[in-house]
């Protein structure tokens, strides 16, 4: 195609394929899923911006695929693990992503982790799918009781973080953090004690993680981090798969090292390891964290109005480089 287009290599929300086209440049678009690799790098050939998902790998290859035309990399998700962020800006290309339009929704998905596993509720739910004879008893089912003075430890006091203490506070949790360089609001500290990554571990009856992947988080939950965790403790991750040493969690959830995990992010994606699918007391669901209708809609036109904003000149609403 020799007039500069922007290619969407998944369908975005209607909304946003729409405003895609309301730029008024040629539009590439993929389908719902994601695309084959080598259609990725065919269709990226000649793109002056791309509008991609988390599971695009844009690396070296893909850049060089694209070709010198290519102004923006605008990345539906607050993560941008999946953008090789140094070679596109060796490029001149900008690489832009979603922060603050989805901390409530993943949040959100973090707190109901936490209470599944708490309080066992996939455990109850396939008991009786399973069509298994129960009667209520004082010892049946026991679980954590958040309200009871439990402690919530977050690792990665940024903005997704915080709207988890926040809603942790509503259950009466006790909230430790990691210290952290973001500015967070006086309200926001209230009832927080900030603690480095050990003593957090060791006095958490929750441990939920909210740091972005990069080559200083990665396996920072690892064999030696869990076996800080007490017994009773659960590891919620609503980030990325790869801050946690997955085989070192499964080898702790059979070993009783902890009580339990709740994961919406995986090593392999969308693969998970058979050995995590077969822990004990393990939630599991398939990185929906984002996952909220209108959290969807503002995510994808925020990537759209970045994108627009590179084509047109303008500095991005929120660039990454
Ligand atoms: C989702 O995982 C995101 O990074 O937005």
């Amino acid at each position: 195609m020799a007039e500069p287009y922007i290619y969407v290599p998944r369908q975005l929300t209607d909304a946003a394929m729409e405003a895609v086209r309301a730029l008024g440049h040629p539009v590439v678009a993929g389908a719902v899923g994601p695309p084959a690799r080598d259609e990725l790098l065919e269709r990226a050939a000649g793109a002056a911006a791309v509008v991609c998902t988390l599971t695009e790998r844009i690396d070296t290859e893909f850049l060089d695929a694209a070709g010198p035309g290519l102004r923006v990399v605008a990345n539906v998700a607050v993560g941008y693990d999946n953008i090789d962020v140094t070679a596109a800006t060796e490029r001149g290309v900008r690489v832009t992503n979603t922060p603050g339009v989805l901390d409530g929704a993943t949040a959100d998905l973090a707190m109901a982790l936490i209470l599944a596993a708490a309080r066992r509720v996939p455990d109850g739910d396939r008991l009786l799918r399973d069509r298994t004879p129960w009667v209520w008893g004082p010892r049946m089912m026991l679980g954590l009781d958040l309200s009871a003075g439990a402690t919530l430890g977050v690792v990665g006091f940024g903005r997704i973080g915080r709207a988890v203490a926040r809603r942790a506070k509503a259950f009466d949790m006790e909230i430790l953090a990691t210290p952290t360089r973001s500015e967070v609001s006086a309200e926001d500290r209230v009832g927080v004690t900030f603690l480095d990554l050990p003593e957090l571990l060791e006095r958490s009856d929750v441990v939920t993680v909210h740091v972005p992947l990069n080559d200083t988080t990665r396996n920072l939950i690892d064999a030696t981090a869990l076996r800080r965790m007490k017994p009773t403790a659960i590891l919620i991750n609503t980030a990325r798969g790869g801050i946690v040493d997955e085989k070192a969690l499964v080898e702790a959830l059979h070993a009783g090292t902890i009580a339990g995990a709740g994961l919406d992010v995986f090593v392999g994606e969308p693969n998970v390891a058979p050995d995590l699918l077969d822990a004990p007391n393990t939630v599991l669901t398939p990185h929906i964290g984002s996952a909220g209708t209108a959290t969807r809609e503002r995510m994808c036109a925020l990537a759209v109005r970045n994108a627009a904003a590179v084509l047109a000149g303008d500095n991005p609403p929120t660039p990454v480089n």
